[in-house]
């Protein structure tokens, strides 16, 4: 999706410098990529565009407008901007559940995503900005069109890795979101 094309999506409410406008259409145009070698439905397709749009239009806001929306006192503040902009975004209209967990839990994953909030989260990771291991993350994404289910689970388990090899702390929604994807869960959601 052109930058252009993303500025005019993006909600009235957004705070987005150019380099995030790329970003978001990179991720528009991974997940557009996705859904047509899936054979993805139109109506899917553009809950997958309307989330890529979502994720990001509160990523460059800056702490006092995060503070106008309402407080998470357990998320660190770089996380703080999904919640906002799910909670501006259902304020302006929108409805679909899907998308407002993918949005607002796009940092983190969620047990209870559809479609949508697995494929933001590995658009977003995956998307081909991202400098660093980028064969692998190549490899991960040429494969999300047929094994979804386990792309997203070598992505997720990559991203835990990182953060335990750093001494991150792991986020509950995150652990939740594994123990939802793990290979043993007994779960048959894609
Ligand atoms: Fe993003």
């Amino acid at each position: 999706m052109s930058p252009d094309e993303v500025t005019r999506l993006l909600p009235p409410w957004a705070v987005v410098g150019p380099d995030r406008i790329a970003h978001i259409g990179r991720v528009a145009a991974v997940l557009e990529g996705w859904g047509a070698a899936r054979g993805t439905a139109p109506d899917e397709l553009a809950r997958w565009r309307r989330a890529a749009v979502l994720h990001d239009a509160l990523r460059d806001a800056d702490e006092a407008v995060l503070r106008r929306y309402p407080p998470l006192p357990d998320w660190p503040l770089k996380t703080w901007h999904g919640p906002a902009a799910a909670t501006a975004a259902a304020r302006a209209g929108e409805h679909d559940r899907g998308i407002l967990d993918a949005v607002r839990y796009h940092s983190f994953g969620y047990a209870g995503w559809d479609d949508v909030g697995k494929m933001l989260y590995l658009a977003d990771y995956l998307e081909p900005a991202r400098p660093y291991e980028r064969e692998r993350l190549d490899a991960f994404a040429a494969r999300v069109p047929a094994a979804p289910r386990t792309v997203l689970r070598e992505v997720a388990a990559m991203r835990l890795a990182w953060r335990l090899r750093n001494g991150g702390r792991i986020a509950r929604e995150t652990w939740e979101f594994w123990n939802s994807i793990a290979a043993d869960a007994s779960s048959s959601s894609s």
